[in-house]
């Protein structure tokens, strides 16, 4: 499957400077650890066990798993019998057996300029500790679930470690989803307690997340599920500053020297207003309070392997989203092994990736892959252009990044505004720059390539998916030869394959599904609470495979090139969203009997969000309307999702049996007279109306 030869044209080559450090320095060598990796993936895997500590070890076979529904229940299981805990794995580990403890873990790096902490892995240790202390404090323990809905600070990695720490599951909810979507995902997951922050900048935008997060929990109230506790990390407004608080604090025991500091300077800038947080006694608790009074001593809880780890909803072709399942080893082992080869991981790198935590890469690529390593990393709070294009670059010079890994949505939007904000900084430091969410159109590769990374560094462009856990289709930076636009061969352990619609595996050059044949240790254990959902989703069509539901191309060299969802899914901003979910929340409204929802290319995002709505009788169709439809997806799923452009249809395109042809309306909302096969459209006029009609302009 990987090609003898490497293709001689049409490629790019990492540096020699890079070969030279590189874990794997030559294709050759690429080739030969990759072969011994599926040959043999418990040699493989338990190389890499070895650099992490196993309180008992594990018994049998390394990794077991069946991918056939006809054998009966699928299941995957990596170091079954061995415990561990992956906190003790990221943070004691690197401070008390590799003497890091001075170390940076985290240069956290504020949506206003100037803004800015730094934290030790000591520092980390302190305070993941404490509030470890503090959950167990509030009765959270092993196996319960935490909501965590939060901006882009330390306090959320701290929180996540400290969950990890107990062995409870971390649900982490985007902090630009709605107040529906985070009750949704509470309830779907139990969480017994939610942590939030008062607020946070995007840019000059305040989000007010306490109000959303007080919102979500009236819902969840009414939906008879109540929350009794919600932590409040008072992140805008300073902790000294008077609120009702004060008054439950208990005396001080312990604290880390620099939250000292921190409570005495504020970390935010005061340039913008602080919310007003509303407070209920019953159910909010101040973060800092509660930190005043926890040790900073607190022994992990030592769990087995197969143990959950965490819990991240993904959009899912039903609309309803699904909760991705990780447990603890496999997903250890996997993040920090792909971490270390796919940027190449040097003890000196200031590595940073522009990811939400909210979102997978966060997880894997700033919290546990980078950690497990000991790396120091940015942790970036802002916007790729607040207060201007530069401050990406900027921040690359401040620090001295060495690898840098972003999505092509940002790299799209930068490229928009030229070359000269990129060279108004130098960038040297850069060695290696990373791609993920979606394919990267050749046109960005080139820019990326010659402009950021002045034809010096590599550039990974790494296939995965939330239910992944890591990188599966990838370059090695100083190995593999790049083609822009495709994310080039398998990861080790990894064995891809492309199946026709009958399920018959395609050889040579080809295209079809993307499938993965064989497990490795970071994927999926199920769909939380829906081992069905887990089964029909991903194994039933092809049993035998893993279905990543992404159509895929091989070319003549053996690389693969990903060409997109094949399901109902939309890939706006590298993130997936479903169809099905904005057509639910249109319905919704009192005026629309029915929606449609489709992919209309877009410059910046990849694809944008056109809508076809049908009114209920009586209903007009009028701005306000458009307004109220727009306001209406916000509030229901967040602001990714809100629709570029909504066109009132009168009739939708339908088969005799009645089913929406997406089909025909993707041309449509591409001006596409190209329409194929129109033989089973029940009512041919209804597409001209809608051609007529189609809308020009965004709403
Ligand atoms: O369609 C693929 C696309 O993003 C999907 C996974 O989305 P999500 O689970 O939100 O995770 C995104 C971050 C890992 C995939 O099914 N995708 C992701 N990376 C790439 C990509 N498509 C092409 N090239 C990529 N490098």
């Amino acid at each position: 499957m990987i090609p003898d030869q490497v293709p001689k044209e049409d490629v790019f080559h990492g540096s020699d400077d890079l070969k030279k450090e590189a874990h794997i320095s030559s294709f050759e060598k690429y080739k030969e650890l990759y072969t011994k990796s599926v040959v043999n993936p418990d040699d493989f895997w338990g190389d890499i066990a070895k650099d992490f500590f196993w309180k008992t070890k594990h018994k049998g076979q390394f990794l077991q798993y069946n991918f056939d529904v006809t054998r009966g229940k699928i299941f995957i299981k990596c170091m079954e019998g061995a415990s561990t805990n992956i906190c003790y794995n990221l943070l004691d580990r690197n401070v008390h057996e590799r003497n890091l403890g001075d170390k940076v873990a985290f240069y956290w790096e504020g949506n206003e300029p100037g803004d800015e902490l730094k934290v030790t892995y000591r520092e980390l240790l302190h305070r993941v500790c404490q509030f470890a202390n503090v959950l167990k404090s509030q009765g959270v323990k092993k196996g319960d679930r935490v909501s965590i809905y939060m901006p882009m600070v330390v306090e959320l990695v701290v929180a996540m470690l400290a969950c990890a720490r107990i062995g409870a599951v971390h649900s982490i909810v985007f902090a630009g989803f709605s107040a529906e979507s985070l009750c949704e995902r509470i309830m779907d997951s139990q969480c017994s307690l939610l942590i939030t922050a008062d607020g946070f900048y995007r840019g000059d935008k305040l989000i007010s997340l306490k109000l959303l997060a007080d919102e979500a929990l009236q819902k969840c109230r009414e939906k008879g599920f109540p929350v009794e506790k919600c932590i409040v990390l008072k992140h805008l407004s300073k902790e000294t500053e008077d609120t009702p608080l004060g008054s439950q604090s208990p005396p001080a025991k312990r604290s880390c020297p620099d939250l000292q500091q921190e409570k005495q300077t504020g970390r935010i800038k005061k340039t913008h207003p602080v919310p007003q947080v509303p407070w209920n006694p019953e159910v909010d608790l101040c973060w800092h309070a509660l930190l005043r009074g926890a040790s900073n001593d607190c022994d992990p809880v030592w769990c087995e392997s197969e143990d959950p780890l965490f819990i991240l909803y993904t959009s899912g072709s039903t609309g309803k989203p699904k909760g991705v399942l990780h447990t603890i080893s496999g997903y250890m082992l996997y993040t920090a092994a792909t971490f270390k080869f796919v940027f190449d991981y040097q003890p000196d790198d200031i590595y940073w990736c522009t990811a939400d935590i909210g979102w997978i890469t966060g997880h894997s690529y700033i919290t546990y892959g980078p950690l497990a390593y000991g790396a120091t990393s940015v942790l970036f709070e802002g916007l790729p252009t607040y207060p201007d294009v530069s401050r990406m670059w900027e921040i690359v010079d401040k620090y001295h990044v060495t690898k840098f890994y972003t999505a092509p949505t940002a790299i799209r939007l930068l490229m928009k505004y030229g070359s000269e904000p990129v060279q108004k900084y130098k960038r040297d430091s850069l060695k290696i720059l990373g791609t993920v969410g979606e394919p990267i159109n050749p046109e960005a590769w080139h820019w990326y390539y010659s402009v950021v990374g002045e034809k010096r560094c590599p550039i990974v462009d790494t296939f995965w998916q939330t239910e992944n856990g890591g990188h599966m289709l990838t370059p090695l930076p100083a190995a593999t030869p790049m083609k822009p636009g495709s994310a080039t061969f398998p990861f080790f352990g990894v064995v891809p394959a492309i199946l026709n619609e009958s399920g018959e595996e395609l050889e040579g050059p080809s295209e079809g599904y993307l499938v993965f044949k064989q497990a490795w240790p970071g994927m999926m254990r199920t769909v939380y609470g829906n081992y069905s959902r887990f089964e029909t989703t991903y194994f039933k069509k092809f049993p035998g495979y893993y279905v990543t539901g992404d159509g895929c191309r091989r070319d003549k060299d053996g690389y693969y090139w990903i060409t997109g969802r094949i399901d109902d899914m939309l890939n706006v901003s590298g993130h997936l969203l479903s169809t099905a979910e904005v057509e639910s929340a249109l319905v919704e409204h009192e005026a629309i009997a029915e929606a449609a929802v489709v992919g209309r290319p877009h410059p910046v995002k990849g694809e944008s969000l056109y809508c076809f709505v049908t009114l209920r009788d009586g209903a007009t169709y009028n701005q306000t309307l458009e307004a109220e439809l727009k306001k209406q997806v916000r509030e229901k799923i967040g602001a990714i999702a809100t629709p570029d452009y909504i066109q009132n249809a009168p009739g939708l395109p339908k088969t005799r049996s009645g089913k929406i042809m997406r089909r025909v309306l993707r041309k449509i909302a591409c001006n596409e007279r190209d329409l194929g096969d129109t033989s089973t459209l029940a009512d041919s006029s209804v597409v001209e109306q809608l051609f007529q009609n189609r809308c020009f302009t965004t709403v």
